[in-house]
């Protein structure tokens, strides 16, 4: 190479670094080589959660890149900024790339935000508070919910389910017995049935229940009565 073009493309070099170094500092901000410790200094350009464990319990899973933004005097960022200069060689730096369960990592606290938004700032929080660098999302993959299983009874709703199945099947007893017994014993046994209606509000409900259990055509109301 003749010392003409080294020059050449040594100037080339400076003139790209100082174009693309955005600041006014008076140094080319391209870095050539990096110590395994500056490097893995930088954040991680990809990191992917887990999928499938995150939508079966019916979590939030997003995908999608981000950009970084720091201040002139951050250090680091503008380490990772020169080292995505060469582009040639290195991968952008200041892109990061993320599939994040967001319900698992930022659990909601209250206000319900658009996904792509939780994805945002939950994602702007970790690099905030690991590396002092803001992230803003620019490409949304997709954010995607996994079905949830209804939540589990109240003490409450058990409660009425259990009054529920009690009536139910009161209900089919005195059904069952008044079909089954001879009307010779249903006349003996007629104060017990009489007495058992005759619990206020019980007799109603039980009436309204074998109308229930009727519409299949088995049994109607009158049965009872
Ligand atoms: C860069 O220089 C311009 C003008 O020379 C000035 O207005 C601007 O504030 C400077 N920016 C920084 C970050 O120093
Ligand atoms: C790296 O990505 C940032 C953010 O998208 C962009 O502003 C910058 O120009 C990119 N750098 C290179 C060398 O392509
Ligand atoms: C984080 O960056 C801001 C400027 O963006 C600066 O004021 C602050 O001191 C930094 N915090 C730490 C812990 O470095
Ligand atoms: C990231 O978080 C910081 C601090 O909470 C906030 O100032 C900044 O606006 C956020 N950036 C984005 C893109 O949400």
């Amino acid at each position: 190479m003749s010392p003409c073009v080294r020059v050449l493309l040594a100037l080339c070099l400076v003139g790209y670094g100082y174009a693309d170094s955005g600041d006014n500092s008076t140094t080319p901000n391209v870095i050539y080589d990096l110590t395994d410790e500056q490097y893995y200094a930088m954040p991680r350009l990809f990191s992917l959660d887990d999928y499938m464990s995150c939508l079966a319990p019916g979590g939030v899973y997003c995908l999608g890149s981000f950009e970084l933004a720091a201040p002139f005097d951050h250090h680091l960022f503008q380490t990772m900024k020169g080292w995505s200069n060469n582009w040639v060689d290195n991968f952008n730096h200041t892109r990061l790339h993320r599939g994040v369960c967001v319900s698992r990592h930022c659990p909601h606290t209250g206000n319900e935000e658009p996904p792509e938004e939780w994805f945002e700032s939950c994602v702007n929080a970790s690099t905030i508070s690991t590396y002092n660098i803001s992230a803003r999302l620019y490409q949304l993959e997709y954010c995607r919910r996994g079905i949830t299983d209804p939540p589990p009874l109240t003490n409450n709703q058990r409660a009425f389910a259990a009054v529920f199945a009690t009536l139910i099947a009161l209900a089919a007893i005195s059904t069952c017995l008044d079909l089954t017994l001879t009307d010779d014993a249903k006349k003996g046994k007629r104060f017990y049935l009489s007495h058992f209606k005759r619990i206020p509000g019980l007799d109603a409900l039980l009436v309204n229940t074998t109308v229930v259990a009727g519409s299949d055509g088995t049994i109607t109301t009158d049965q009872l009565s």
